[in-house]
């Protein structure tokens, strides 16, 4: 069996190199032969004339560029996630509207309406009426950050204007703010279906951000059933192979917070969980071809 492992060209952090390095490790070992391709080498060979020489059986896609993962897609490759899959998780609105009649639980959110860049947000009402909609503090997301960089919290109408003027032009959601999981989340790793391991992440800085890049602790984590139901109904209904899912504590159980179509917690998920999430990714598309 051959697949690609397509990576960002633009990423280039010790981190991502590593995670890169664990596929093929775990592809080794599966007797699969995994070629490593960035998105620049291969998008250029996609507008070339005639089929694609030596394509693979599969693509395991890790990168954000979902342009390229429809082109692959388009030109007959089969990729893990689907382009579909990457793209609604990718996008947080796009995750909100995806799960809204699911039954999940989510954070009441406001999509920000669309503006340019000049767009003064203070004269518009919105501001007044997102935080009478969602309560305040409020949070404020650009639709396709991760790490945490681009999540913020408003804790008035004046910070909230501020926040929505500086990021104008942008993909922007307002959310309501699960207070009792301030600085605290569950990361939750599926894969084909099935939890394969959980941490826990909380922040002791007092940001209420629990992202590991952004200085938050980790260790393990016993799921509730309910928050194990949760994180992989919210996968199957995103149509994600695997995923690490955030969850957080909510006062009557999980609310689900984003989830990430490849998730960087695969270190994280050995030292606490002693799972292997790269040899679990690979089991997973080794049986999905053979099926
Ligand atoms: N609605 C919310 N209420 C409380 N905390 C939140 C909320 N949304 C996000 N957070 C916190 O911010 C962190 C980052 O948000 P997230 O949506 O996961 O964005 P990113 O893609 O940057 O990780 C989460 O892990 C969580 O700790
Ligand atoms: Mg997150």
């Amino acid at each position: 069996m051959r697949g690609w492992l397509v990576a960002s060209h633009f990423v280039t952090d010790e981190e991502y190199l590593d995670l890169l390095l664990r596929f093929e490790r775990a592809a080794t070992r599966q007797g699969i032969e995994l070629v490593r391709k960035t998105n620049v080498e291969l998008a250029p060979l996609l507008g070339q004339d005639g089929p694609l020489p030596n394509s693979p059986d599969f693509v395991l896609f890790w990168c954000k560029d979902i342009q390229l993962a429809r082109h692959l897609e388009a030109r007959g490759l089969k990729l893990f996630n689907s382009a579909e899959a990457i793209e609604a998780s990718d996008d947080k609105a796009a995750t909100v509207c995806a799960l809204e009649r699911t039954g999940i639980t989510q954070p009441r959110t406001v999509m920000v309406p669309r503006s340019d860049t000049s767009t003064t947000w203070g004269s518009t009402g919105f501001a007044k009426a997102t935080a009478a909609a969602l309560g305040l503090p409020v949070v404020v997301k650009g639709t396709r950050g991760s790490f945490g960089s681009e999540v913020f919290l408003a804790h008035d109408v004046d910070e909230l204007v501020a926040l929505l003027d500086m990021f104008a032009g942008n993909q922007l959601i307002c959310q309501q703010f699960i207070a009792e999981s301030f600085g605290r989340d569950a990361r939750v790793q599926v894969v084909g279906g099935r939890v394969v391991g959980a941490i826990e992440r909380f922040s002791e800085t007092g940001d209420f951000r629990a992202n590991i890049d952004n200085g938050a602790s980790y260790r393990p984590h016993s799921l509730t059933v309910e928050e194990e139901r949760m994180a992989v109904e919210a996968c199957d209904a995103l149509g994600l192979d695997f995923a690490g899912v955030d969850l957080l504590f909510g006062l009557n159980g999980p609310v689900l917070c984003e989830v990430n179509s490849n998730a960087h917690s695969i270190p994280e998920m050995q030292e606490c969980c002693n799972v292997n999430v790269a040899d679990e990714i690979m089991t997973h598309i080794a049986r999905e071809l053979s099926a």
